[in-house]
């Protein structure tokens, strides 16, 4: 089979783990470079490994995307080493499990910390790049629940409504760049992130794979927003945008908050 990103160089963060893991290893697979960024090490090493073995290049950047400097070394640090950087996949995220009205002020500034403002400096990192060669893909992960709130996510919803939000301004004022932005809505995925829960058969976790594929299609598309798995993610925007009513309904027929089976693992 024909690889759609030999020459391409690529950042992924939170690549040590999960959704990110996979994708580097989805776009080592079509040809492109990866930096890869994250906090932990070890875990980083292991992807890079996995990465060279398919026979491209592969670096490792620590950054904790929560603290700009790092992450601006980092993302740095990735354009010096290949030279120019082609594809952006803002990945890092962070999950918390806790009904609404038992959420701390700390809790919910952390979870925003985090996921939106930790993105949002990954994004902001690359722009100038991006700018001055002229294009580049930017996408970013966010997820169902930045579709649809489910419960007892409120906190997890909050940051991925904002960037849902964000990145649907930022993908219509860059258009005539020449800047993709693309948005990744993955439903529940089998990941350390959510280990502790357990999802119905009806809706069962999906593999990271499959995630990882959706952020390949939608570079090498050009897509605007992947849903994945597309038709009940589709359906369920569709029922919720009919009547709220009708999408609160299918959380709970679909057992969409899951159950949880044991203390978080990450
Ligand atoms: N799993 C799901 O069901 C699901 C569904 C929809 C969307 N998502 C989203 O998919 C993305 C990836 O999650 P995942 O499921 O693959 O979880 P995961 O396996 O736990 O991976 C999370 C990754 O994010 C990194 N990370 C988190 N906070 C970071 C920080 N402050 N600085 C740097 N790196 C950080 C972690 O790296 P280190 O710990 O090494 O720093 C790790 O590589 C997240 O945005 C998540 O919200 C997940």
């Amino acid at each position: 089979m024909k690889q759609k990103l030999i020459g391409k160089n690529a950042i992924v963060t939170g690549a040590s783990s999960g959704i990110g893991r996979a994708t580097a290893l989805a776009l080592a697979k079509q040809g492109a470079n990866v930096a890869l960024i994250a906090r932990n090490e070890a875990r980083l090493n292991a992807v890079a490994d996995e990465v060279r073995a398919l026979g491209v290049q592969a670096e490792v950047l620590l950054a904790d995307i929560r603290d700009g400097q790092q992450l601006k070394a980092a993302v740095d640090g990735a354009i010096e080493r290949f030279g120019t950087i082609h594809i952006c996949h803002c990945n890092a995220g962070i999950y918390l499990r806790c009904p609404a009205a038992e959420l701390t002020q700390e809790q919910l500034r952390g979870m925003m910390e985090n996921n939106f403002f930790g993105n949002l400096s990954t994004a902001y990192a690359i722009l100038p790049h991006f700018r001055a060669q002229g294009g580049g893909h930017l996408i970013v992960t966010v997820s169902m629940d930045g579709k649809k709130g489910v419960p007892p996510d409120a906190a997890y919803v909050a940051t991925k409504f904002a960037l849902n939000g964000f990145f649907q301004v930022m993908r219509q004022e860059l258009r005539r760049e020449g800047i993709h932005v693309g948005m990744i809505f993955p439903s529940r995925t089998d990941t350390p992130q959510i280990a502790h829960v357990a999802c119905p058969k009806i809706t069962p976790k999906a593999s990271p794979d499959k995630m990882a594929n959706a952020v390949v299609k939608c570079i090498v598309r050009n897509k605007r927003e992947m849903l994945v798995p597309y038709l009940p993610c589709k359906l369920l925007v569709l029922a919720d945008a009919i009547s709220p009513r009708l999408g609160d309904w299918m959380v709970r027929a679909f057992k969409l908050d899951g159950v949880q089976t044991g203390e978080p693992v990450v």
